[in-house]
This record gives C-alpha cells, structure tokens and sequence, in this order.
C-alpha cells in the first residue's frame, strides 16, 4: 500500500504517554510499600540464577503456598545447576512429581546442561534463547538474580499496570502486549538495584492488592495515580 492513504498501521499506537511524575510518584510508592508488606520468600533471598530460574519456573502455574515445599525439596535433591545437569530427565520429572506441567521439569533440565556448557546468561535477550525460557522468565532471572534493569510483565503486573495507567488495554489481549511492556518499562526505576525491589514489588501488589477477583484499593499505596480508580 503506497504510504500516505492514511490506512497504513502506525507503530504501537496503543502505548500511552504517561506524565514523568506520576510515574516517579508510582515507583517511589510501591516501592515504600515493598519494604514494608512484602512477603518473605525463598527465593527473595538469594541471587543465586539456578535457584531463582527453579523458582520463576515452578511459580509459572503453580501458587506461592504451594511451591515454598517444593521449592525446598527440589533444591535439597539437586542444589547446583551441576547437580541438576548430571542427572537423568526421568529423576528431575520425578522430583518434579506433584506441580504438574512436567515441560517446566523437562525445558529446566535441558537449561541446566547448556548453562554448565556455556556459563549462565546475565542478560535478557540472551535467556530468552533457552529453553522454554519465554520474556517474562528472562526479565525474571535478569532482574531477580542479576539486578539488571529490566522490565517484567506476568499476568498479575499486565493486570495491575493497565488498571493504574491504561484501562483501554486489555492484559491478556495480543495486540495489547506490546504497549503493557513499554509501560512497565517506562515504570523502572534508573538503577538495577531499585529494579529488582521495583519488580518484585510490581508482582507482590499484583499478588495481594490489585488482584482478580478483588481489588483491595483502600490499602493500595498506588491509588493515586490509578487512572481506573480517578474514572470509578
Ligand atoms: N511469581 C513469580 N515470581 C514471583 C516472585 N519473585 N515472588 C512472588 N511471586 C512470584
């Protein structure tokens, strides 16, 4: 099509310019709030890549409560990454046993042996080329255990992020992913370290205010700059 009809597709039109202050007031909230309210995990603890890819991994279906003991128990049979490479896929589907969505168990195995070959990616883009390892996994480890700054969006944070900038978005929609990645994007903090409190501060609201089926506005540190709150 000749340029100039007007019908050409314009580039990520859906992406919202959000006002640099608001979006440092939102950051500098939720973070505050992180410091406070956030949950004590296992995996918060530690930066340590193999186990925070065990964790992102067995958290991608499967609830918080449920994967603590997991978690703990999968470590105590395979603590390092070597570990984990050693053994047969048939022993780390069987320790897997329980948490279901064995392709997790399996992509897993098959990353720990290209990881003791070629040494663990640090960034992004680089562990998106594992296995099984989709954008939200590589933002995950690059952010969790290597305190890159870089954006991360699950299920929980698309939701929470087009309530407070962009109630037009859709968070499961296609077309709709690229422009809720720019805005988590736009959210960072400048600092790798902050990043990582940033992020998982984006999930644990995600997780315990902003959620699905209720949303608990009265406790939530963002409501002032939530566009789906100011339009009722
Ligand atoms: N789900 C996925 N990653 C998580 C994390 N780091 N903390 C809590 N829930 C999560």
């Amino acid at each position: 099509m000749p340029r100039g009809t007007g019908r050409a597709k314009r580039v990520a039109p859906r992406t919202p310019r959000i006002d640099p202050d608001v979006l440092r007031t939102f950051g500098s909230k939720l973070r505050a709030w992180y410091r406070r309210h956030a949950r004590d995990l296992p995996w918060r603890r530690t930066r340590d890549p193999y186990r925070i890819l065990v964790s992102e991994l067995m958290l991608q279906q499967t609830q918080v409560s449920r994967v603590i003991d997991f978690y703990h128990r999968f470590l105590d049979r395979f603590p390092s990454v070597e570990a984990l490479a050693k053994a047969r896929e048939s022993q780390v589907v069987a320790q897997w046993e329980g948490l279901g969505y064995y392709a997790r168990a399996r992509n897993l195995h098959k990353v720990s042996r290209a990881v003791v070959r070629e040494g663990f990616p640090s960034e992004a883009d680089q562990l998106r080329r594992l296995p099984g390892i989709g954008p939200y996994t590589a933002g995950a480890v690059a952010t969790f255990a290597f305190e890159r700054r870089e954006p991360l969006v699950d299920t929980n944070v698309a939701r929470l992020l087009t309530r407070v900038f962009a109630p037009k978005l859709h968070p499961k929609r296609a077309r709709d992913q690229k422009a809720i990645w720019a805005i988590a994007e736009a959210t960072l903090p400048r600092t790798g370290k902050a990043a990582w409190t940033h992020n998982q501060a984006l999930m644990e609201l995600g997780a315990l205010i902003c959620t699905a089926r209720v949303k608990h506005c009265g406790k939530c540190p963002v409501r002032g700059s939530c566009k789906s709150r100011a339009e009722g």
